[in-house]
């Protein structure tokens, strides 16, 4: 998960010294706010003095993260709506999509079924919705999350993007998935919450602002973080069709253990790949 920066204070006075007057990327950079960040604020508010830009920056300068404030954010071809509810979907997660639309290709499956883990704004199942509504496939998009709130931000962002065929279930990982559906999915997809309490301690505060269950979780034979990726690769061969391949995200130290159980859990097929920063990222198991 990426680590967003912590802006500097404002200069004393600088809000006042605003009054109603042009602003410029430089007055805000001056200000404390990231150059990239301060384009963003000014093409979301318009390049003069508002009481909306006023009051998103002082947010910002605060320390609340850009894309909450902003209330949406780019994740490959969807603007998806985020607020506090959800998980700031990451760039890595982006190369998670990639890999999974690689995965369909290569199983050549006309009308894929996808199960997306933890979907929390929906980042994953309405892109990989939409791309391939795009290349002309049908797929069904299963996404499950345990946070009710999560739930509403990702079914308004598959309204938002008029993306159909999409369900969504409230469920602790498999929980309430309809047994009828074990073995029936093509794709597993799921980014969980991988990161141990310990690192957690460790991290820019930032991402106080996150919800910690999207973040966080227990650690399991001492490999930090590691629960609930240990309950997926576990679980997911009895979800997955014969020729079906689960795609979890974990963090840099989780490789031998995701691909460890992956092996233990009966996969067939184990592979795992880097993120474009060349660390461990994504593992790929086939049955
Ligand atoms: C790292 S976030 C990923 C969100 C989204 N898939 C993305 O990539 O941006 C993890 C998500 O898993 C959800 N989650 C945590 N524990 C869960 C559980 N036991 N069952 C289902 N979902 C869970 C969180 O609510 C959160 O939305």
């Amino acid at each position: 998960m990426l680590m967003l920066s912590w802006p500097i204070s404002a200069p004393d006075n600088w809000l006042k010294a605003m009054d109603a007057k042009p602003v410029s990327t430089a007055d805000l950079v001056a200000a404390g706010i990231e150059r990239h960040e301060a384009r963003w604020l000014l093409e979301e508010y318009g390049a003069t003095e508002s009481p909306e830009l006023l009051s998103a920056l002082s947010r910002r300068l605060a320390g609340e993260p850009l894309q909450y404030i902003l209330g949406h954010w780019p994740f490959r071809g969807l603007d998806l709506d985020v607020d506090a509810r959800v998980l700031i979907p990451r760039p890595e997660t982006e190369e998670l999509v990639s890999i999974a639309l690689s995965e369909l290709t290569r199983l050549k499956i006309s009308g894929p079924k996808i199960l997306d883990l933890g979907c929390g704004s929906g980042a994953i199942g309405l892109s990989l919705s939409s791309e391939l509504a795009n290349a002309g496939i049908s797929s069904t998009v299963v996404c499950v999350d345990e946070s009710v709130e999560a739930l509403e931000v990702a079914k308004k962002n598959a309204e938002k993007h008029r993306i159909p065929g999409v369900a969504f279930i409230h469920s602790s990982w498999f929980d309430a998935v309809d047994p009828l559906w074990a073995g029936s999915f093509d794709l597993i997809v799921a980014n969980p919450p991988y990161v141990g309490d310990v690192e957690f301690s460790t991290l820019d505060p930032i991402l106080l602002h996150e919800p910690k269950s999207a973040i966080v979780s227990p650690d399991i034979d001492f490999v930090p973080g590691f629960a609930d990726l240990d309950v997926i690769i576990r679980s997911a061969p009895k979800w997955l069709a014969a020729h079906g391949t689960l795609i979890c995200e974990h963090s840099d130290i989780q490789r031998d253990a995701a691909m460890n159980t992956a092996r233990m859990s009966g996969f067939n097929e184990i592979d795992d790949l880097d993120d474009l920063a060349g660390k461990p990222r994504v593992l790929v198991a086939r049955r």
